[in-house]
């Protein structure tokens, strides 16, 4: 067998993500067997726990996928027979250099190799990253970081919490998940146009038109206002799993598929977009509603929100690549909570066919009868193309079909959490997925003019109510750019 051994361990074990994310994407990949012969999971937190209590808690998050019962109880049980927990400060070296030792007993004088994954607040990253590479770094294998976002606020407050890592671990250490660039239609991205003659020509400003970018979810910050209303919807979703998408759309065809080539491509992406101008983002916030006799808070009713808060929860912004390929095709993007459901896609809307035989002097819009290609990130994964086909029969008439990929209907496989792909990649020093430092500055410095222009003109954000569409001020956005949103209407 192999001689080496992974250590993993999860810092604030008994969080909200950790129990819905981390132990959950590590059993599955426990059960695909895509995790390492020799391999230990430690929990940390503070709160004192036994390794008995520690399993309890988790066994409640683990489920078996709907495809792979048989066993599956056996391999829980041999799972946690994996897990151990050890209670001690995010900042005490002590406490760190006490878990080391339990490392390497479980370690049994393999090379270790050591992952943690901090899924921890913000404001204790540097401490428990001191602690951890002083006090529990392996001796001869490999120590990575997992690190999740919030990494600041703004340019200033990234670079700062970048210098602070750096003290501690080398780039190469730290791994900066951005949960959706593990999700699989975003990976498919690169697939589709780089491996499909009829994509790539196609992808530039000479056929597209508009980009949208849309990310939306049916309910609200309940729960998380103390650390939303720190942040909003800008810094929570655009300037990252918005941005990433846009940059892996966008890129020019990297080198090779290696990380630092595909990385490469992203940051020119980032560095060549337009600074964004306060005229062309629109802020939302919602406010309770009443609705069959249910209702709905406001965003400002969480105790944990200043009531005169004016934290956007949904925002909506046009971008500009100004390079060859792009110049002139609006990026749109539109983020919020509490809409009236939840979808993560990317659609493509083509330039209308110059003199279409088939509309002129039809009466009908041209603009109604382009190509949208629409790439359905989330719920219910799929990939279509709104086509013109004539309906069949006698005569000549028109219909807008789509040429359809709907992934359950193809893939019999269950779709694995974006996380399990992304702790497998650390596991495996696959750095593809994962934010570079020089990414996060590019993205950093596209968004933070705005944000501080927003907040020291105390942009008022329109009300929205719980559960709508959002602010109308997202669609003369869109108008002004000559643009249609696309998730408006039927679709299929
Ligand atoms: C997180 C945001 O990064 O992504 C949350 O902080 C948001 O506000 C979440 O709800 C959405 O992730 P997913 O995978 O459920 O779409």
């Amino acid at each position: 067998g192999d001689d080496s051994t992974v250590s993993i361990t999860i810092v604030g074990a008994s969080g909200d993500l950790a129990k819905k994310k981390i132990f959950p994407a590590l059993f599955a990949l426990y059960y695909e067997d895509c995790l390492p012969e020799h391999f230990t999971i430690f929990g940390y937190a503070r709160s004192k726990m036994t390794d008995a209590e520690l399993r309890d808690m988790v066994s409640r998050t683990l489920t078996c996928r709907i495809d792979k019962r048989e066993n599956c109880g056996e391999k829980m049980e041999q799972f946690l027979k994996r897990c151990f927990y050890h209670s001690g400060n995010y900042d005490s070296e002590q406490n760190f250099t006490e878990l080391d030792g339990k490392l390497k007993e479980h370690e049994a004088g393999r090379v270790s190799n050591r992952l943690f994954y901090l899924s921890i607040p913000p404001n204790i990253f540097v401490d428990a990253v001191k602690c951890a590479s002083r006090s529990a770094s392996s001796a001869n294998g490999w120590t990575r970081v997992i690190v999740e976002k919030p990494f600041g606020r703004d340019s200033d407050s990234s670079a700062a919490l970048t210098r602070s890592l750096k003290q501690y671990l080398e780039e190469e250490q730290i791994f900066r998940i951005d949960h959706y660039l593990g999700k699989e239609l975003v990976e498919n991205l690169s697939v589709l146009r780089f491996s499909n003659l009829i994509f790539e020509p196609l992808w530039s400003r000479k056929y597209i038109r508009n980009v949208q970018l849309i990310f939306s979810e049916d309910f609200g910050t309940e729960g998380r206002g103390g650390y939303f209303d720190h942040y909003g919807i800008i810094r929570d979703i655009m300037q990252n799993h918005l941005l990433q998408i846009l940059a892996l759309f966008a890129m020019e065809t990297p080198v090779s598929l290696d990380a630092e080539d595909i990385r490469n491509e992203k940051v020119k992406v980032l560095r060549s977009m337009r600074p964004i101008h306060v005229d062309d983002v629109v802020v939302g916030q919602y406010k309770g509603h009443t609705r069959g006799g249910q209702s709905y808070p406001g965003y400002t009713d969480d105790k944990t929100v200043p009531e005169d808060s004016l934290t956007p929860t949904f925002a909506a912004a046009a971008l500009f690549i100004d390079n060859a390929r792009w110049d002139g095709v609006p990026f749109l993007m539109k983020a919020g909570k509490a809409l009236h459901d939840r979808r993560a896609e990317i659609r493509v809307q083509f330039r209308h066919v110059p003199g279409n035989l088939y509309y002129r002097n039809s009466g009908t819009d041209p603009d109604r009868a382009t190509n949208e290609l629409v790439i359905r990130v989330q719920p219910d994964e799929a990939i279509y193309l709104k086509i013109n086909n004539k309906v069949p029969g006698l005569g000549m008439r028109l219909d807008r079909s789509n040429l359809n990929l709907l992934y359950k209907a193809r893939y019999a496989k269950e779709i694995p959490d974006a996380y399990e792909r992304l702790v497998l990649d650390a596991i495996e020093g696959e750095r593809r997925l994962f934010i570079r430092s020089d990414e996060l500055d590019a993205a950093w410095s596209l968004f933070t003019p705005v944000l501080k222009e927003i907040g020291e003109k105390k942009v008022i954000p329109e009300y929205y109510p719980y559960g709508s569409r959002g602010p109308v001020g997202a669609h003369y956005l869109a108008a002004r750019h000559n643009v249609k949103w696309g998730d408006v209407g039927v679709d299929e």
